[in-house]
C-alpha cells in the first residue's frame, strides 16, 4: 500500500500538523484548568463553571484533534513504510504515551466532576510539563530522524 496517498500526502502531513497543535494546545490546557477548578470551593458555582470548560475542552478540542492525529499519522505511515525506520517506531512509542496520558486526563476530570480531588495542585502543575516534554522527542524524532 506504500505510496497510496499520492499528491496528497502533503496535504496530509499539512492536517497531521495542524491537529497536532490543536492537539497539544488541549493537553497543556487541561491540567491548568484542574488546577484552577481544585482551587475553587466544592459544590461551588465555580466549581461547575470549571467542570463545563473542561466538558467543552474534552469534546470540542481533545478527543477530536487526537482521533484526527491517528488516522492522519497513521495514513503517513503506510503510505511511506514508516514502521520499518528506528524514529518512528521511537515516535510511535512517544505518542502512544502522550495519549495514555491524554486518557488519564480524561479519566482525572471525572473524578473532579464527582468531587474527588486525588492530586495536589503541585503535582498537577509537575504533569502539565509532561506533554512539552513528550512533543520536543516527537517532533526531533519526526523532523530530525536521527536513526
Ligand atoms: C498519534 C500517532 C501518530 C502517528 C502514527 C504519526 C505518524 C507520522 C508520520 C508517518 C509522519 C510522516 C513523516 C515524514 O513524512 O517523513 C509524521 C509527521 C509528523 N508528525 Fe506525526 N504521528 C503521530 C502523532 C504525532 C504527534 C503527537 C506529534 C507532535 C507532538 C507529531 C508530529 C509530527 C511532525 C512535526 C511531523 C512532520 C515531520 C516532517 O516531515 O518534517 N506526530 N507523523
Amino acid at each position: 500500500m506504500t505510496g497510496f496517498l499520492g499528491s496528497a500526502y502533503l496535504w496530509v502531513k499539512a492536517g497531521h500538523i495542524i491537529f497536532v497543535i490543536f492537539l497539544m494546545a488541549g493537553l497543556f490546557m487541561m491540567p491548568r484548568f484542574f488546577v484552577y477548578h481544585q482551587e475553587c470551593a466544592p459544590e461551588s458555582d465555580e466549581e461547575s463553571k470549571w467542570i463545563d470548560r473542561e466538558d467543552k475542552l474534552r469534546r470540542i478540542i481533545l478527543n477530536p484533534s487526537l482521533i484526527i492525529v491517528w488516522i492522519f499519522g497513521i495514513a503517513l505511515m503506510i503510505d511511506i513504510g514508516a514502521w520499518s525506520y528506528g524514529w518512528f517506531q521511537l515516535k510511535f512509542l512517544a505518542v502512544f504515551g502522550l495519549s495514555a496520558y491524554h486518557g488519564w486526563m480524561i479519566g482525572y476530570a471525572k473524578k473532579l466532576k464527582r468531587g474527588e480531588r486525588p492530586l495536589t495542585g503541585k503535582q498537577l502543575r509537575l504533569l502539565n510539563e509532561v506533554p512539552g516534554l513528550v512533543a520536543v522527542l516527537v517532533v526531533i524524532l519526526a523532523v530530525v530522524k536521527p536513526f
